[in-house]
């Protein structure tokens, strides 16, 4: 269903309020070619409708040779920033990015964050938008959840389908995404909700059972059968299965990259107005699928880079597979249980 400008415009206005614009602020707007006109028409005059000075740059896709799908997660690493200085001169002068083109994962990201700019990447549909539109609540719940993460030594995950493992938590600060960037130097996505971590180096062993109707991303599919992954300090060792698990063993064989086989980010889903079935309503390349990575209570986890949260991993490849019906502890007490969020854990 389309949305309206009042609506998307609106939306764009609770955004920046949340993310305490103030006038006479800058905001820069990123853009490329898959930009949506309408995310990015009404995002320019939520900007000038609250006295910020508004700038935009808009850059030229990259790594069309290399990427196997139009997935703007489907190849991490290099961005139109990499080599660009004149670029990363622009957004680290400015106090707000709205990234409507995809930055995620990048070392320019993280560098121009370092210089205090808030980035908040918004690519999905605006109907998505609008519906996800962040609220105070969202942080509310995120950052208790995180701070009951964040004490946590170890997180281990299970599921009737077979999943049983553990991993080493610590090393790696806790990261909350709640949609909006209220901090300098802050990024977020909208839309979200969740909480993730990375595992200690080498500190992920188990199993994990993908189930029949979970989703991996970026192919953007539900499962047909089981995948089993065999975890072996910090490392998928084994992906096991009928067809599905060959095409993930083969699609993750053409980045060619042994890193790409790590445990990345771990944690649970909890946004209500994300949906485990949403994603089959989209083709393919309209949607990057953000219901499936913040829907409440799934365990969400990862295989690829580390460095978003200070790891030195930066690998290309990189899945996210969100898991229904799990049962996720920390430290012994569960916070998820079978695919249901337990808020009364973390009070
Ligand atoms: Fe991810």
């Amino acid at each position: 269903m389309a949305v309206s400008d009042h609506q998307l415009l609106e939306a764009w206005k609770q955004v920046l309020k949340l993310s305490k614009l103030e006038k006479g602020q800058t905001v820069t707007i990123l853009t490329s070619a898959s930009t949506h006109p309408q995310t990015l028409a009404m995002a320019q005059i939520a900007v000038q409708s609250m006295g910020a000075i508004l700038n935009r740059l808009d850059l030229p896709p990259v790594n069309a040779e290399k990427a196997l799908s139009r997935d703007p997660l489907a190849y991490l690493g290099t961005t139109p920033l990499t080599g660009n200085p004149a670029a990363i001169a622009m957004l680290k002068a400015s106090d707000l990015v709205l990234d409507l083109m995809t930055l995620l994962f990048s070392p320019e990201q993280i560098d121009i964050l370092k210089s205090g700019t808030k980035i908040l990447l918004a690519v999905e549909p605006p109907e998505v938008l609008v519906r996800t539109v962040p609220t105070e609540a969202d942080r509310a719940r995120v950052q208790a959840h995180s701070a009951f993460l964040g004490k946590g030594k170890q997180m281990s995950v299970l599921s009737e389908a077979g999943t049983d493992i553990t991993f080493a938590l610590g090393e790696f600060p806790v990261i909350s995404e709640y949609a909006f960037v209220d901090e300098p130097g802050r990024w977020d996505h909208w839309p979200s909700g969740f909480c993730f971590t990375f595992p200690n180096e080498g500190g992920s062993n188990g199993t994990i059972v993908i189930d029949k109707g979970d989703i991996l991303l970026p192919q953007k599919c539900y499962t047909s059968d089981k995948i089993v992954l065999t975890v072996e300090n910090g490392f998928a060792t084994k992906i096991e299965g009928g067809v599905d698990a060959e095409l993930l063993r083969e699609y993750m064989a053409s980045f060619d990259d042994p890193e790409g086989y790590a445990i990345s980010h771990i944690g649970w889903g909890l946004q209500p107005r994300c949906h485990w079935s949403t994603m089959m309503l989209y083709d393919r390349e309209q949607s990057i699928a953000m219901d499936a990575r913040a829907y409440e209570g799934n365990f969400l986890f990862s295989l690829g880079p580390n460095n978003e949260a200070g790891g030195n991993r930066t690998t290309a490849c990189h899945i996210d597979i969100p898991l229904r019906n799990c049962t996720v502890k920390v430290d012994g007490k569960e916070v998820v249980r079978n695919g249901k969020v337990l808020d009364e854990a973390v009070k």
